[in-house]
């Protein structure tokens, strides 16, 4: 084994995105580079619009329609999968990486039981069957710490509080045991007290070895539960570093605003500054330079 090598599990270099629509194009990732290494967790963090979704969108093959990738690579468990088509990517879902997305009711089934959609995940990706399918079932509902296993098993998405879900959805992206789990924005639709244990699942999921790529905009999670994290906005990455690197001597500018924008529990009297409408412009016209350039012939 070439250490290092086979720990990477996303690799994205260099990549361009733009929306291509009706005899125009807007560019959404300009050049993102972001890895992701096994047993980590590693945070996008940015204000809404940034791009943090697009980078996951193209991570799982999922640009929406009008979505080219113009320029770079990304390398997924040692596969460049840039230019792979849908068929190619319905195999990597599940096996390579799995996602779990802010709503967990998009990811259910509304009309079949939680056992049934569990087990579907484990026949197709791991060739589970019958009591052996269910003995599983439990194990993992078990290791995400939902009570009464057996009783979930039976019960139907509607039947469940937003916690549960979001759980029984990690678990179904966990159960195919993929080497990357992306994670966008997983707590935004529950309630406080469940955000945290949410999120402390997550965390352990990266301790059985897997790589998780965690979507917030949240620096307070960032600071408790990754080892790593990419501070982007206009669709470029501006800083990244370890979580302690970042904090202690953030680089960037914008950095330095989303901290001063970010309460902090050993800092509870510190007064919150929202990040400036002049910086965002600032790297608005940044953003808009940037692709002059790359429009002008060299
Ligand atoms: N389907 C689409 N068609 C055109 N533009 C889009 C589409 N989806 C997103 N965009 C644009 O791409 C940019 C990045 O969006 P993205 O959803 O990745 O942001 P985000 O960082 O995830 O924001 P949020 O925190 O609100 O989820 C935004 O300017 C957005 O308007
Ligand atoms: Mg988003």
């Amino acid at each position: 084994m070439t250490g290092t090598r086979q720990d990477v599990v996303l690799r994205i270099e260099d990549l361009h995105v733009e929306i291509r629509k009706a005899g125009y194009a807007a560019p959404i990732l300009r050049g993102v580079n972001l890895t992701v290494t096994a047993g980590r967790v590693h945070a996008l963090v940015g204000e809404s619009g940034g791009g943090k979704s697009m980078v996951t969108k193209a991570a799982t093959g999922l640009l929406p329609a009008g979505g080219v990738i113009t320029q770079g690579r990304i390398v997924l468990d040692g596969e460049e999968v840039t230019r792979y088509g849908e068929s190619s990517w319905r195999q990597l879902r599940g096996s390579s990486v799995s996602m779990v997305l802010q709503d967990p009711l998009t990811a259910l089934n509304p009309v079949r039981r939680i056992g049934s959609q569990i087990m579907d995940v484990l026949r197709l990706h791991r060739g589970l069957r019958g009591a052996e399918a269910e003995r599983e079932c439990i194990r993992l509902l078990e290791m995400v710490q939902l009570r009464e296993p057996a009783r979930v098993l039976r019960l139907y998405p509607h039947e469940l509080s937003g916690g549960m879900r979001q759980r029984v959805v990690i678990t179904m992206a966990w159960a195919c045991r993929p080497r990357l789990i992306i994670c966008d924005e997983p707590t935004t639709a529950l309630d406080v007290t469940v955000q945290k244990q949410v999120l402390r699942l997550i965390h352990r999921l990266a301790g059985e070895g897997q790589g998780v790529l965690l979507v917030t905009h949240d620096l307070g999670v960032v600071a408790k539960l990754c080892h790593s994290l990419s501070v982007i906005h206009g669709g470029r990455i501006l800083e990244d570093g370890t979580v302690e690197q970042v904090y202690a001597a953030p680089r960037h500018e914008y950095t330095r605003a989303l901290l001063a924008a970010t309460p902090r529990f050993d800092r509870p009297d510190a007064v919150l500054v929202p990040v400036a409408d002049e910086l965002i412009d600032r790297l608005d016209a940044e953003a808009r330079d940037y692709d002059r350039r790359r429009a002008a012939p060299a």
